[in-house]
C-alpha cells in the first residue's frame, strides 16, 4: 500500500506519518501548510504542499504516487472558531472532503481512514460514550466531523471502497519535542503557557456535577492516536467496502482540576489555579468506551497522562527556546 496522508504536516498528522513510515510503510504527505510545519516530517519523505480543495492537486498526487490508501486529517478544528466562519468551516472541512473523494473515487484507492472527533456527540448523557450514542454535535466544527462521516460511509460504499471514523477524544502530548502541538488552544497547552509565564492557570467552571465541579474528559496520548491509525490503516483493505467507525480513548475521565495539579507537579512551577466563569457549549463529562476498537484490532493506548504532560512540558520547552 501506498498512503496519502493529508495534513500530515500538522500536530497530530506528523505523529500518523512518524508511526507509519517508521513501520515500514510507504507515505506521501498533502498539506497546505496553512498550520502545519515541513519540518515536522521525516527526512526524504515527500510532501506535496497544497490544499485538498485543489481537485488537480488531490488527482496528480494520487496518480503521481501511485496511492491505494488515504489518511485524512486536513481540516480546520478549533470549535471556537468555526461558531465565527461556520461557511469557512463547511467550505474547508466538508467541500474539501467531498473533492478528495471524487478523486479517491475515480483512482481506485482500496482504504479510506478520516478524522472524526467526540465533538460529533456534543454534550453525551452517559458515563462511557459508545458508537452508538446519539450524535449531536453543538459547534459547526462538531457537524463538520458527523457529516463527513457520513459522506465518507456513503461514498465508500457506492464506490467500493473501505472507510474508517476516528474519533479522537482529547489528544495530547508528544512523541517528541519537536512534533509537539504550537497551537495553545487546549487545556494542557494552555495550562503550560499561562505556568510558564508565571500566571495562575485558569478552571473554566468548578460548579459542574462531577466529583470535583470541573469537567471530566478522556486524554489520549497523541503517540498511542498515531498507533491506532497505522493499526485501522493495514486493516482497512482486508475489510472490503465495510465501515469502522471507533472511539479513541483511554476510557478514563480525568477532571480539569486534576490536570492543572498534574501540570503543576510535573513542570514543578506549583501556582494555583484561578476560578474563571464557565465556557459556553462545554458538557460535564466525555470520556469514551474504547471497547470497540479494542475488540476490533486489539487497538488499546499504553501512555497515562502523566507520559502526556511530562512529553507536552519538553515540547513546550523546545518551541520556546525557538
Ligand atoms: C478541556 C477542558 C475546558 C483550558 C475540544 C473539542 C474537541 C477536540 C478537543 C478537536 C474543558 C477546560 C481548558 C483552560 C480549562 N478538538 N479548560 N482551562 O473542549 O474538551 O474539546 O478540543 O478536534 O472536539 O471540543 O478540550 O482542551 O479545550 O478543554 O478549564 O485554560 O478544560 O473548559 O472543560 P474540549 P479543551
Amino acid at each position: 500500500m501506498t498512503f496519502l496522508i493529508t495534513g500530515g504536516a500538522g500536530y497530530i498528522g506528523a505523529h500518523v506519518v512518524r508511526a507509519m513510515a517508521e513501520a515500514g510503510e510507504r507515505c506521501v504527505v498533502l498539506d497546505d501548510l496553512s498550520t502545519g510545519d515541513a519540518r515536522r516530517l521525516p527526512e526524504g519523505l515527500p510532501l506535496v504542499v497544497g490544499s485538498v480543495l485543489d481537485r488537480d492537486a488531490v488527482e496528480d498526487t494520487l496518480d503521481r504516487y501511485g496511492v491505494t490508501g488515504v489518511v485524512h486529517l486536513a481540516a480546520k478544528k478549533q470549535v471556537g472558531e468555526s461558531v465565527e466562519v461556520p461557511l469557512h468551516y463547511y467550505r474547508q472541512n466538508l467541500h474539501g472532503l467531498t473533492v478528495l473523494l471524487e478523486a479517491v473515487a475515480a483512482a481506485g484507492v482500496r482504504g479510506f481512514l478520516f478524522s472524526s472527533s467526540a465533538a460529533v456527540y456534543g454534550m453525551p448523557d452517559t458515563d462511557a460514550v459508545t458508537e452508538d450514542t446519539p450524535c449531536a454535535p453543538l459547534s459547526p466544527y462538531g457537524e463538520t466531523k458527523l457529516a463527513g462521516e457520513w459522506l465518507v460511509r456513503a461514498a465508500g460504499q457506492a464506490h467500493g471502497f473501505s472507510t474508517a471514523c476516528l474519533r479522537y477524544f482529547n489528544v495530547a502530548g508528544a512523541a517528541a519535542p519537536e512534533l509537539a502541538d504550537t497551537g495553545v488552544f487546549n487545556l494542557v497547552p494552555m495550562v503550560l503557557e499561562r505556568l510558564d509565564a508565571g500566571r495562575a492557570p485558569r478552571v473554566f467552571g468548578t460548579d459542574y456535577p462531577t466529583p470535583d465541579g470541573t469537567c471530566v474528559r478522556d486524554y489520549v496520548h497523541v503517540a498511542d492516536l498515531a498507533d491506532a491509525h497505522l493499526a485501522v490503516a493495514r486493516a482497512l483493505p482486508g475489510r472490503g467496502a465495510g465501515d469502522l467507525t471507533v472511539n479513541i480513548g483511554r476510557g478514563e475521565g480525568v477532571s480539569v482540576r486534576e490536570m492543572v495539579d498534574l501540570i503543576n507537579e510535573v513542570t514543578g512551577i506549583g501556582i494555583a489555579p484561578e476560578t474563571a466563569s464557565r465556557r459556553a457549549g462545554d458538557p460535564a463529562r466525555v470520556v469514551a468506551s474504547a471497547d470497540r476498537v479494542a475488540a476490533e484490532l486489539g487497538w488499546k493506548a499504553r501512555h497515562g497522562v502523566r507520559d502526556m504532560v511530562e512529553s507536552a512540558w519538553l515540547g513546550w520547552q523546545h518551541h520556546r527556546r525557538g
